[in-house]
């Protein structure tokens, strides 16, 4: 479910081929929910059942799961399979078992992929860019980015204010990891977490960048 599951993409595929099933991400992974469920469709596969798993902070709601399926529902052209949505999350992989026990079936009613709350551009001051290219996820990525969003929740911060992004490589991987806030053009490098506070004190809530960390331009 949450981009840090991509990361453990490993750990996700062991589990599922010990039950024989699949493993497919709602964003930023390889294949995508839709795509998992058209090649299990075309291959003849008459009933799935999907397990939302979020192992790491900051997935979207579960209620997700339910709403692509849906779409994917509605825009399938062949043959469409029996799909059901476990209704509880998993959290630990030895859960995975409990979550087939209580589960529905997509009807095609489910809420679609828009909403007017998503129609605009927010209003946000500054956009924080923070690499989960190979090199920066290999080198502490994914805590760099929960401290970011932690301090920035602290803070008191919303999509309004500061519009995190992850992003692939950014180039300067030697510095990994990277974060770039824009349109202020400053680059940060070697971001640990205890850095990444620190992004969130001085440079987007007292509009002082950073001199360590930060990258020359
Ligand atoms: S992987 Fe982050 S800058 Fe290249």
């Amino acid at each position: 479910m949450s981009v840090s599951d991509v990361d453990r993409r490993d750990e996700l595929l062991t589990a599922a081929r010990s039950r024989g099933a699949t493993v497919a991400f709602v964003q930023m992974g390889d294949p995508s929910l839709s795509l998992e469920l058209t090649r299990l469709a075309d291959l003849g596969v008459a009933d799935i059942t999907l397990v939302g798993v979020d192992l790491g902070p900051l997935a979207p709601a579960h209620s997700w799961l339910r709403r692509i399926a849906g779409h994917w529902w509605r825009e399938r052209a062949g043959a469409r399979p029996v799909v059901n949505v476990a209704s509880r999350l998993v959290t630990s992989l030895p859960d995975l078992e409990v979550a087939l026990t209580d589960r529905k079936p997509i009807s095609g009613a489910e809420p679609g992929l828009t909403s007017a709350a998503w129609e605009d551009v927010t209003g946000h001051r500054r956009q924080v860019l923070v690499c989960r290219g190979p090199r920066c996820t290999a080198r502490g990525g994914e805590e760099t980015m929960r401290a970011l969003i932690l301090g920035l929740m602290e803070a008191g911060l919303g999509d309004h204010d500061v519009l995190v992004t992850h992003t692939g490589c950014q180039f300067p991987c030697n510095q990994a990891p990277v974060v770039s806030v824009q349109p202020d053009d400053v680059w940060y490098g070697d971001v640990d977490p205890a850095a990444a506070t620190a992004i969130v004190r001085e440079h987007l809530v007292d509009g002082t960048p950073l001199s360590r960390n930060r990258l020359p331009r």
